[in-house]
């Protein structure tokens, strides 16, 4: 008898290349996957085995038509674009954590906080116009990055920015003592962490507690003192927990003097905004940490697998937080 069958299901994803690598993984079940528009054009009994699905922005008419579910892998570390339906199936919903996706962000946060260190944006410049001109970028011990979301990215990513030499503190939703690292917590702690930090550095999810959080009065509580002639924003996070409009301001009023952009309100960014245009602006297409599908189809593989053994699920998301 074949065992319980998958469903990947993802929107503007080819789910056909996810479901090839299950396959070979998982050869005696059925691994179904849904079209580009994230909907599964075979019938409603091909889907009666299935009690997984893995998805990437799912559709709510797609899950409705999956009456045997019992989990949601996320093909994603962010669960956003789940928790953004109306009505969700009672089962857990489980998040990708994995040590290269990890390592990816690290190696992006560490990327654009030297880039702005080390004056790059002046240097391209120079570059641009063929002139010579002497620049004297700080000490990374002169410059604090703040860090917001101290969980699984950010704190690798403090970590790391320690061992560089930066001053690096974190913000976070609940208290927390981390070695070599201050630490400040909820919205009570926010403006002191903020009042400190040359570089902002956001990590965090997308909830209804950090939606459009970054706006124009929490950029200019960012301390503008620092040796990089302003504040710096980083946002790998989530493009929901920023307000765009608000950042092209502080970048035109010198609030900010760089950003570095990963993650947008509206992804892909439009032709037409004029974060484009900013020559201290980094911006990158939501690639700060890209999923390696190997090692996530192993990852969901070993769940299922141990599920079916009557384990426990690992990463499992508590729905009444939202990451
Ligand atoms: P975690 O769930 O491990 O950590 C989230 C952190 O955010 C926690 O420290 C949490 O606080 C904090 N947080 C959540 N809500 C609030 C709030 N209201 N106020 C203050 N702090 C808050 O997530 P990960 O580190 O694994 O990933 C972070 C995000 O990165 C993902 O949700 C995803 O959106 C994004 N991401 C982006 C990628 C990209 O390519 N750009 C790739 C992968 C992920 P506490 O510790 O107190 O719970
Ligand atoms: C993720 C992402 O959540 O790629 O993993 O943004």
């Amino acid at each position: 008898m074949k065992k319980p069958a998958l469903l990947v299901a993802t929107t503007g994803w080819n789910a056909e290349t996810w479901a090839e690598r299950l396959r070979a993984r998982l050869s005696d079940r059925d691994i179904l996957a849904t079209d580009r528009t994230g909907l599964f054009q075979g019938p409603d009994a091909a889907l009666a085995p299935v009690h997984y699905v893995l998805v990437w922005k799912p559709q709510q008419a797609m899950l409705d038509r999956l009456n045997g579910l019992r989990v949601i892998f996320s093909l994603g570390a962010g669960v956003d674009h789940i928790f953004a339906l109306p009505r969700l199936p009672d089962v857990p919903v489980v998040r990708m954590v994995d040590a290269d996706l990890t390592r990816r962000m690290t190696e992006h946060v560490i990327w654009q906080c030297l880039d702005h260190l080390r004056l790059g944006a002046t240097c391209r410049r120079q570059q641009r116009e063929h002139r010579w001109r002497d620049i004297e970028p700080p000490a990374a011990r002169q410059v604090t990055v703040g860090i917001m979301g101290l969980g699984v990215m950010g704190r690798r990513a403090a970590d790391a920015l320690v061992s560089l030499g930066f001053n690096v503190r974190g913000w976070a939703r609940t208290t927390k003592a981390l070695a070599g690292i201050e630490t400040f917590a909820g919205r009570d702690g926010l403006d002191a962490f903020l009042a400190g930090t040359d570089i902002l550095v956001s990590l965090l999810p997308l909830t209804e507690g950090t939606r459009r959080l970054v706006d124009l009065k929490l950029l200019k509580t960012l301390r503008k003192s620092g040796p990089l002639g302003g504040a710096v924003f980083i946002n790998a996070g989530r493009g929901g927990t920023q307000v765009e409009a608000d950042i092209v301001t502080a970048l035109r009023d010198g609030t900010l003097s760089g950003a570095s952009l990963d993650v947008f309100e509206e992804e892909p960014l439009s032709p037409q905004s004029p974060l484009w245009d900013f020559d201290t602006v980094t911006i990158t297409p939501h690639v700060a940490a890209v999923s390696d599908p190997e090692a996530l189809a192993w990852q969901i593989t070993e769940q299922i697998e141990a599920l079916e053994r009557g384990e426990p699920l690992r990463n499992c998301v508590d729905p009444r937080r939202g990451y």
